[in-house]
């Protein structure tokens, strides 16, 4: 049964940006890849439409391939069309055109990071872009260091340069280990501060990702039960359906654990379990989100056997289509050991949290995709009521379910009485979607649409700090190391088939304790009331 609640009416449409990019040139370095064309472009356009990108920004593209102005043009036009959110309008498209340059750029070859500098100094000159440089490093992490140090030594970026801002943007991973991301650290503090340099973790940049932080501070009723006093466990699940896709190479040397829980699951234990912060700023916020992180111990031999499972998918079907097998899957080993599904179960030293579990998991080709974290409240001390047949108690706890994706939202359960002449008790939905909010009916930003103008205008509070980013590979590389001197044998996996919600072990590892994963399998609760 779901009660729902009317979304309370509504401001300016959420996708129009209420800021507006200074002048700036951007220089995505690897232009030509995935990243540019899938994310970087649409959102960078998309920017444009909605009137935050001025006159005085300019988007320079770098990477190997010889193109030159026109081609490199006439790509991304055709990224923003295939794979923007909004579609290619002339007038928009025709506005931007001229402020689109090309680099060829060869790592190895200072010559070609001359030929950026001068390209960004045209920008200053015709557009007005004053010096100013935000750099997207869009290419892979064994690069970033070099890149870094040529863009410095060629002058593109300066260490804190004083009469105009020189940024740049690290994707993930950042490094493949705690020695690694150290390493890396050090390696981009040699050029420059640690406020020109901007980690990003594309959950940071989701509506949902961010309304946590509303949710937890601008209410008074959830204050004062979000404790272990209160809350019973946490259970954060980053579920996709899709495999691979085309990226076995990459995945071969990463793994579910290092692709996913060390960044965006590691992200939402940190805003959910975080402190208030003492202000809305990127130092305060990042602040209680380390401390939450630095709080979590890592895992003993003993910790790591208890407390993790992984798993790697065998052939399935999802949605009615029979797909692969990881060890089938195009640049993968037909004898890989490398986890597609990683469950862990830790625990927040802390007076907040002492006594609550967190269970994450993530894994491809899982039942359904979806992100959410659900907070599992304690059971009433004495349960009065009846329930109905087949129910069990553990489906009369309070919930609180944050859906990150699909059908951002959010659902209270709360016990109600069934209709009639018992006292029965059956669990009602309270539920929230942002898609009913009226403003809608544009489509929400894209992640990267809020991250780029947030790094254009300096705001570091939706990117990972260089001890964050550290805290969280400490704790990953306690499971990492165990795991990779111990691979499981070569017929213990696959050990989930693709369309199943994962390895049997991960049951037990809740079941141990008397809980279950919350598999949300059912039609949504939105899907219910609209029925
Ligand atoms: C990326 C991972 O960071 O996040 C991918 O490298 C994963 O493997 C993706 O598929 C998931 O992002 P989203 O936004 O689709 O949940």
């Amino acid at each position: 049964m779901t009660a729902v609640l009317a979304p309370a009416a509504t401001a300016a449409p959420a996708s129009v940006p209420s800021r507006a990019a200074p002048p700036c040139a951007v220089v995505i370095v690897g232009a030509t890849g995935d990243l540019a064309r899938r994310k970087l472009m649409p959102a960078l356009y998309a920017l444009a439409a909605q009137g935050a990108l001025g006159e005085h920004v300019t988007i320079v593209g770098a990477s190997r391939q010889q193109l030159s102005d026109s081609e490199f043009r006439e790509q991304m036009r055709e990224a923003v069309a295939t794979h923007g959110r909004l579609s290619v309008q002339a007038e928009v498209w025709q506005r931007l055109e001229p402020a689109l340059r090309y680099v060829t750029l060869d790592p190895h070859e200072p010559r070609t990071y001359t030929a950026l500098r001068e390209v960004l100094e045209w920008s200053d000159r015709t557009f007005g872009t004053q010096g100013n440089r935000l750099v997207h490093l869009a290419i892979p992490p064994s690069a970033i260091g070099e890149t870094v140090r040529e863009l410095a030594v060629s002058g593109v970026v300066a260490r804190r340069p004083r009469d105009h801002f020189a940024r740049i943007i690290v994707e993930k991973p950042f490094g493949r280990d705690l020695r690694s991301a150290q390493d890396l650290n050090r390696r981009l503090h040699r050029f420059l501060d640690e406020s020109q340099i901007f980690r990003i973790d594309h959950y940071l940049g989701k509506e949902s990702v961010q309304n946590l932080l509303v949710l937890r501070f601008a209410n008074s009723v959830f204050e004062p039960i979000w404790n272990a006093q209160h809350i019973d466990h946490v259970q954060i699940t980053v579920a996709e359906t899709v495999g691979v896709e085309g990226r076995g190479g990459y995945y071969e040397e990463s793994g579910a654990l290092r692709d996913m829980v060390q960044s965006h699951l590691l992200q939402l234990v940190s805003l959910v379990g975080m402190e208030p912060p003492v202000r809305l700023d990127a130092g305060s916020i990042r602040d209680e989100k380390v401390k939450l992180l630095r709080s979590i111990p890592s895992l003993d031999e003993a910790g790591v056997l208890r407390s993790t499972v992984r798993g790697q998918y065998g052939p399935g079907i999802i949605d009615g289509v029979p797909v692969p097998g990881y060890r089938e899957e195009e640049g993968v080993d037909p004898q890989s050991l490398r986890e597609t599904y990683a469950a862990v179960r830790l625990e927040v030293d802390s007076w907040r949290w002492a006594g609550t579990p967190f269970y994450l998991r993530t894994g491809k080709r899982l039942q359904r995709r979806t992100s959410e974290i659900g907070v599992h409240f304690r059971r009433p001390p004495r349960f009065l009521f009846p329930t109905g047949s087949g129910e069990e108690s553990r489906d009369l706890e309070n919930l609180l379910i944050i859906r990150i994706q699909p059908d951002e939202g959010i659902t209270l359960c709360v016990n109600s009485k069934h209709r009639g002449a018992t006292m029965r008790v059956t669990p009602v939905g309270l539920d929230f979607w942002y898609s009913g909010v009226r403003d809608v009916g544009v489509a929400p930003p894209d992640a990267y649409e809020r991250l780029l103008i947030d790094a254009m205008l300096g705001d570091a509070t939706l990117f990972t700090r260089e001890d964050e980013v550290e805290e969280a590979w400490r704790f990953c590389t306690s499971i990492l190391d165990w795991w990779e001197a111990h691979p499981p044998a070569l017929d213990e996996f696959p050990n989930y088939r693709a369309g199943s919600w994962g390895p049997h072990a991960a049951d037990l590892l809740l079941a141990r304790e008397g809980r279950a994963w919350r598999n949300p399998s059912q039609p949504s609760l939105r899907a219910i009331a609209e029925s």
